[in-house]
């Protein structure tokens, strides 16, 4: 398919971000108050059928990159289904899943032979304790299990952690560790103000370029910047004498809006063409009207994309994304 999508600055929008549950089984504390949580109720939330129904699309559109997100997108019943699904129907799409891993194994294996690229891991702490008490719950050895499932699958596997000073900052050398012994891209990324903001603690960020300096104190950081140059938004570095790469997420510090290349569609349906603006278009009851239909999506696809942000131009500083925490945007 040789469709390109571009926005209304020229960018070229070739990444779908689909969050399928805005359901976790963590809740962690940068992301979701412990005691408030709403889910959407289940007759809001898209279906699996119109997922694929939009993936198509998408696709159709010129989308190459397909993205699943949750929430947790494996607390959602039959998801694996759902992955060979679109493994089926849509052969040539890369497909990756943005995951915490808690409930991933025993299915990297076949998630491997589904052709699914690359498996992000969402893991803030390696030290059991911390663990707990960043997400709520105990369960760092099965993340830890599903991770070593990942690598003898041959899965290509990224590792995100959130960069909390004070928390999992004095990890950071066990981290580089980590990606020194085994072909894992670790990515520490910048806490982001999302919700309303009153999860953000000013005292537990820390830059990327102060990861960085941290890191370099483990080993011999070397540049490799050739995932920036293909619009991802990490900055990594090959790690001398290692197995895997460490790197950094810097939407605050260092934005990269004017590469951006995503769309995100909330598992309940919306569109938002800015993970840092409040702008959202409903595509749930047009999916769901059959006088309107996948056309009608195509038109709100075309028209959102015209006047998607620069992220960087609608970030306020007391908060990002007034409307939706973290997890119900999907990352
Ligand atoms: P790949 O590059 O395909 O591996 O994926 P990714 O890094 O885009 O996806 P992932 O789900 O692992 O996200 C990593 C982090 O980057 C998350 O914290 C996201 O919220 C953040 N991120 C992803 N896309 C954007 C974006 O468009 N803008 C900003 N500011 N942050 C983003
Ligand atoms: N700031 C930065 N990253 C965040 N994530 C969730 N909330 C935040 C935040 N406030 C990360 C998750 C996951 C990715 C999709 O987004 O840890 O790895």
């Amino acid at each position: 398919n040789a469709a390109v999508l571009r926005d209304g600055r020229g960018r070229e929008v070739s990444y779908l971000r689909l969050s399928v549950t805005d359901r976790c089984n963590l809740s962690c504390l940068y992301c979701r108050p412990r005691d408030s949580i709403t889910f959407i109720p289940h007759e809001r939330i898209l279906r699996y059928e119109e997922l694929l129904d939009l993936v198509g699309l998408a696709c159709d559109m010129g989308i190459s990159k397909v993205r699943l997100t949750g929430g947790e997108p494996f607390a959602r019943r039959d998801f694996m289904t759902f992955v060979a699904s679109i493994r089926t129907r849509f052969p040539q799409v890369d497909l990756r899943i943005t995951t915490n891993a808690t409930l991933l194994e025993g299915k990297p294996a076949a998630l491997a032979a589904l052709g699914v690229t690359a498996v992000n891991i969402s893991l803030d702490s390696l030290d059991r304790e911390k663990f707990t008490s960043i997400t709520g719950l105990d369960r760092l050895d099965n993340v830890r299990r599903a991770l070593d499932e990942c690598l003898k699958a041959g899965l290509r596997v990224k590792l995100n952690a959130v960069a909390l000073r004070g928390i999992n900052s004095e990890e950071i050398g066990d981290f580089v560790a980590l990606a020194q012994a085994a072909p894992i891209d670790v990515r520490f990324i910048e806490f982001m103000p999302m919700g309303d903001g009153n999860l953000w603690r000013p005292e537990n960020y820390i830059s990327a370029r102060d990861v960085l300096a941290l890191a370099s104190r483990f080993a011999t950081l070397v540049p490799d910047d050739h995932d920036r140059a293909a619009g991802g938004p990490a900055r990594m570095h090959r790690i001398e004498g290692g197995a895997g790469r460490f790197g950094v997420i810097s939407p605050l510090s260092e934005h990269f809006c004017d590469s951006c290349n995503r769309l995100r569609i909330t598992a309940d349906g919306k569109l938002r063409t800015c993970l840092f603006s409040d702008r959202e278009y409903r595509l749930r009851p047009i999916l769901r009207n059959p006088g309107l239909g996948l056309e009608k999506v195509r038109q709100i696809i075309t028209m959102a994309l015209r006047t998607k942000p620069l992220g960087y131009e609608v970030l306020n500083p007391g908060g990002t994304s007034k409307s939706r925490d973290m997890s119900a945007i999907g990352g």
